[in-house]
């Protein structure tokens, strides 16, 4: 793809020596990306809709940072933006390892895993996971062969021929991730990649997440419901506000790495789960008054 945003991209990856140095130097780094005041107004026929507004965020080199807020608080709107997909109103700016972009500028910066797994019904398994590499010009047997290696990882071995609508959900899921891993960018955006799952599956999946994460090393911006998952995957945990989505609040999880999933019965895990359920309540709470409001 000549001459595309897709080019500007650059291939060394300067942070995966994070991933035998760990937490602190990863702390240490400047921002991977750093939002400022960031609002985004959507139009339709008439009628305004201010999706975030004034939205700050900064996220570290090789950081997982999970984001919860109330349905419709402008989470997907924000990842939208960052991926480049979306334009943001006039005023506010996005600086991607230092540089600023706008817009269109970001496409292909990022990997994106959006909301719904959009994996395409007439492609087997193998041909959804390599898509961004072949739109990024890679021919589609080399394609194949980098694809072929992570699907034992990603837990999909044996099933690279098979089309999505013979797949579980949560092997869906797995191909929609092992599609964004394998775009590899520095900076993963995962906008609820466990929503469907059932809450035993669930737990794996975060489990297997941590570790590829734990092995690769990238920065991630993790978007949830589930407030456990938020404090067991996040080296940090942002809470938005109800719409126009604002930064509520950002709180350090401290809690050691590696993480054991019985973490988040001790008495550390739940004081921080009590201080951040509280923060949420009160929004989701706003939320579901103004949509009473509204009838
Ligand atoms: N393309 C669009 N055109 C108009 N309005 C939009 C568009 N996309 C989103 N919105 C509006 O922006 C607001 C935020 O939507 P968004 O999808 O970002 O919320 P969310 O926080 O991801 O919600 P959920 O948790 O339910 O996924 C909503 O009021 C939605 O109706
Ligand atoms: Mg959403």
């Amino acid at each position: 793809m000549a001459g595309s945003a897709l080019d500007r991209v650059e291939t060394d990856k300067p942070y995966e020596a994070l991933a035998v140095t760990g937490k602190a130097e990863a702390s240490a780094g400047s921002p991977i990306i750093e939002l400022a005041q960031l609002t985004k107004t959507f139009d339709s026929s008439g009628q305004k809709v201010v999706a975030i507004e004034g939205v700050d965020l900064a996220v570290r080199p090789g950081e997982f940072v999970t984001l919860v807020g109330p349905s419709g608080c402008g989470k997907s709107t924000l990842f939208n933006i960052v991926s480049g997909l979306l334009d943001a109103d006039t005023g506010g700016k996005i600086h991607f390892k230092g540089e600023e972009r706008q817009g269109k500028e970001l496409l292909g910066t990022v990997s994106f895993m959006p909301q719904r797994d959009l994996l395409l019904p007439w492609r087997r398994v193998i041909d959804n996971a390599v898509i961004a590499l072949e739109v990024e010009g890679m021919r589609r047997k080399e394609a194949r062969e980098k694809a072929q290696v992570m699907f034992q990882e990603f837990g999909l071995a044996g099933f690279e021929r098979h089309y999505p609508h013979q797949l579980s959900g949560g092997m869906r899921q797995r191909v929609a991730l092992m599609r964004t891993f394998l775009f590899e960018r520095d900076l993963m955006l995962l906008d609820e990649p466990f929503g469907a799952l059932d809450a035993l599956t669930r737990v794996m999946m975060q489990r297997w997440l941590l570790g590829i994460w734990q092995r690769h090393r990238r920065s991630i911006l993790f978007i949830t419901h589930d407030v456990d998952e938020a404090i067991f995957l996040g080296d940090r945990v942002v809470v938005m506000t109800a719409r126009p989505g604002r930064i509520k609040l950002s709180r350090e999880i401290d809690l050691p790495r590696p993480r054991d999933p019985h973490v988040t019965t001790t008495p550390e895990f739940l004081a921080i789960k009590a201080d951040l359920m509280e923060a949420i309540e009160e929004e989701s709470m706003k939320s579901f008054m103004s949509q009473d409001e509204r009838g």
